[in-house]
């Protein structure tokens, strides 16, 4: 299987080379391209030796400055292209702040950044550089749009830096990153032929015409599980309550305002829908009666609310033989216990039970930690990106779908999980 490895131009990049023997410890067949920039650090030589492949050093064939490689030579302007097709995953490490810009904003203005819009294989980039830059706004503000876009980030480690300074930039250790290729490698389409409707975000239930009850979701998890979905191959429907988030492209979004609308939105797909994640934080109430004119300020009032229907509860009821429904659990104490009564509450076959009373996690944060309960086993998912949690949610999804046996003859369960009977 062959892996690209793009070098950018930071004093990380000659810790590369480990990266590219720790790849290839995994029986990949690992090719590398080099800015210019990253030329100054590492001579291309170098990855030539060790991949016994040819550097890509350049768009051009001998475009003049570029420092030489040997046989890099022949790049050519349609290399890309050819690169972007045959390779199975786009690694890049070190990726600078420059770099990481030009990826965001779509400049494709030599070899690595034009495969990178090239190419349809998973991308990995595990940046490094100075505390302040990785901190920086604009640096922040590219990788959440890269993020958004399905980029797996591996996070720089906090420590001693080149630069003098001490804090978070050091480029992460080889197996780490290796950790997250094979992890990409492995999803690929294996959601492929699953139609997944994936709720999120808050519903908001109208007291007035400008008034209503609403809660502090963002929408950030259900999002990621959608895009992750599909980014794995299945087709994916969106029911989402409103949200500032960017919904991923190609999935259909339908957007939802209160409990009852994403209620009929959700039931109504049912029987096209093969797996249900209710990432939703739906209201459980609803004024009683929804006030036609703008309600004065007049002293305490007083106003009644009537429960809204348990839309999970009547999903299960109501859908096909085999959909798997999974929903989700925002709890503040008592977490196991509550997980638990919840789950055979509800029936659903799986329920993700969160910790939103933990300081800078859950909540609009980018940032959660979960346990994937179901009725035989509690699975650990410590804290990690959004995105990442959401791929471990659906490989656990997935693994709901393999037989015990199997289970029991392999010995498979995800990787870093604790399973608790
Ligand atoms: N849920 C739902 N319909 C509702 C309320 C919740 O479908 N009216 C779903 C949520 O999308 C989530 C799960 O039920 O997947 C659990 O939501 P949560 O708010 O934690 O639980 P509640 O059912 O509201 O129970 P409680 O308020 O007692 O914690």
């Amino acid at each position: 299987m062959k892996v690209t490895v793009g070098v950018s131009g930071g004093i990380a990049a000659y810790k590369a080379a480990e990266l590219v023997r720790a790849l290839q410890r995994q029986a990949l067949d690992v090719h590398v391209v080099m800015t210019a920039a990253a030329q100054q650090f590492v001579a291309p030589l170098t990855f030539a030796s060790l991949t016994g492949h040819k550097v890509i050093t350049g768009l051009w064939p001998l475009s003049s400055g570029e420092a030489g490689s040997g046989e890099a030579e022949l790049d050519s302007s349609i290399e890309h292209i050819g690169e972007a097709q045959s390779t199975e995953a786009l690694v890049v490490a070190p990726a600078t702040a420059h770099v990481l810009a030009r990826f965001a904003h779509g400049l494709a203005d030599d070899f690595l950044t034009t495969l990178y819009l090239a190419t349809r294989a998973p991308v990995i980039v595990a940046p490094a550089m100075n505390v302040n830059m990785w901190e920086h706004p604009a640096t922040r503000a590219n990788m959440e749009m890269l993020e958004s876009r399905g980029v797996r980030i591996v996070p720089p480690e906090s420590g001693a830096l080149a630069c003098g300074m001490t804090g978070s930039g050091r480029l992460a250790e080889p197996e780490v990153i290796v950790e997250a290729v094979v992890g990409q490698l492995h999803r690929r389409n294996d959601l492929a032929g699953e139609v997944i409707l994936v709720t999120a975000a808050g519903t908001r239930e109208a007291i007035d015409p400008v008034r209503f009850l609403g809660n502090r979701s963002s929408g950030k998890m259900g999002y990621a599980v959608a895009e992750e979905a599909q980014r794995r191959g299945a087709r994916v429907v969106l029911v989402s309550g409103p949200s500032s988030l960017r919904p991923p492209a190609n999935c259909e979004l339908v957007s939802v305002v209160s409990a009852d609308e994403m209620r009929r939105a959700v039931l109504s797909r049912l029987d096209q829908t093969t797996i249900v994640v209710k990432a939703a934080a739906v209201a459980d109430y609803r004024p009683c009666v929804l006030a036609e004119q703008k309600m004065k300020r007049t002293g305490p009032i007083t106003i009644e609310f009537e429960p809204t229907e348990d839309i999970l509860r009547e999903v299960v009821l109501s859908k096909r033989p085999g959909t798997l429904v999974i929903g989700f659990a925002a709890e503040t104490e008592n977490l196991l216990e509550h997980g638990r009564s919840k789950l055979l509450r509800k029936g659903a076959d799986a329920i993700v039970l969160n910790d939103v009373s933990r300081p800078g996690l859950g909540f609009d944060s980018d940032r959660n930690a979960a346990t994937f309960l179901t009725p035989k086993t509690a699975i650990e998912l410590p804290e990690m990106t959004k995105h990442e949690l959401a791929s471990r949610i659906l490989d656990e999804v997935i693994a709901l779908r393999r037989p015990a046996s199997f289970v029991a003859e392999t010995g498979l369960v995800s990787s870093n999980s604790t399973l608790r009977e």
